[in-house]
């Protein structure tokens, strides 16, 4: 990624994300030492993006990252971290200007690093202006201590906004095959004023792996169970076409997106360091357009 980043966001495609490692505030029974061989294996592996957060462990999460990456030559991958929640005031959101400046030089401790590669706003606070928000972030830019600027969690009207004067590089949302309102609601934007565009649940938490069945439908109730069926049908087509490429389901599915090019780059998680493995091996397939197509076509009703 050179210091422009509107002109190279297509520059990293495969990151893995890192709510799992250290995240002992948000999943129960994760142990450091996974978190620490999740890192291990992603940056020998070809993974060129960590992504991570404060509020993966509150800081451990960075922590974990910023004492693997020490052995590892720090050009050779990107960071990308988010803050918002304020540990002095109860994790309330904030994205004032000296919250945010103050923000980004803890990341950078926890980190052990000179710089961060994407910062971005996690959450929008109520009341701070998002472009003033987005200002500070780019006095950090043009000081070196970070190389891009990104929000996340943000609706159209505000990334709009926090860009008044396009200084927004990035942008994190929800989006996956089985939620793809950001096609149309955000891209159209983010593609006209050259905003990189970064999945997160890009697995579906796991659904799209394909390693549930239709008993599991009651562990995923934000969908009809007609939107469940449609789902483990269009699995089926994807397992098929997986075969093609000896691949599995999940490889197949985050070469569907490392191939989509209104996609940035794709940070599946991992709970532990085998999934990181298998997950990079979709670096090496080489979907067709009818197989891209097909995927598409499968699940367009979402
Ligand atoms: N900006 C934000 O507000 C925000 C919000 C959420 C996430 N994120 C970021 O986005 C990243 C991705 O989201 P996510 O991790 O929540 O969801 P995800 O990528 O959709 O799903 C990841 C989960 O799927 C399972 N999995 C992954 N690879 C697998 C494999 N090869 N075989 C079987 N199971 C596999 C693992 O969970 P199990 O083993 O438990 O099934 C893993 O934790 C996060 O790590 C985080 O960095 C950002």
């Amino acid at each position: 990624m050179s210091h422009n980043q509107k002109e190279s966001s297509k520059a990293v495609k495969l990151g893995i994300g890192t709510n799992k490692v250290g995240g002992h505030n948000l999943f129960e029974g994760l142990k450091d030492e996974d978190g620490f061989d999740i890192v291990r294996e992603a940056l020998d592996s070809q993974v060129q993006m960590i992504d991570t957060a404060y509020m993966y462990g509150l800081g451990r999460s960075e922590e974990i990252i910023g004492e693997v990456i020490k052995n590892y030559s720090r050009s050779s991958f990107k960071i990308a971290t988010k803050a918002a929640q304020d540990p002095d005031n109860d994790l309330k959101i904030n994205n004032t200007p000296t919250f945010l400046k103050k923000a980004v030089d803890d990341a950078l401790a926890r980190l052990q690093t000179d710089y961060i590669d994407i910062f971005y706003i996690h959450f929008p606070d109520e009341n701070t202006p998002k472009d003033e928000a987005v200002a500070a972030l780019n006095d950090l830019k043009k000081s070196g201590k970070i190389r891009a600027v990104g929000v996340s969690n943000f609706s159209l009207e505000q990334i709009k906004e926090a860009n008044k004067n396009g200084q927004v590089d990035y942008v994190e949302d929800a989006y996956s095959l089985v939620h793809r309102e950001a096609e149309n609601k955000l891209w159209p934007y983010l593609q006209e004023n050259h905003i990189g565009f970064v999945p997160y649940f890009p697995l579906a938490s796991g659904l799209l792996t394909g390693k549930y069945s239709l008993a599991d439908a009651d562990k995923f109730d934000q969908f009809t169970k007609e939107q469940f069926e449609t789902i483990v049908s269009a699995l089926k087509l994807v397992e098929k076409i997986a075969e093609n490429h000896n691949a599995s389901i999940s490889q197949t599915i985050l070469a569907w997106y490392i191939a989509n090019p209104s996609i940035s780059a794709v940070i599946p998680g991992a709970r532990n360091a085998s999934q990181v493995t298998n997950n990079v091996t979709t670096l090496n397939i080489d979907l067709t357009e009818t197989e891209y197509q097909q995927i598409d076509t499968a699940f367009e009703n979402f």
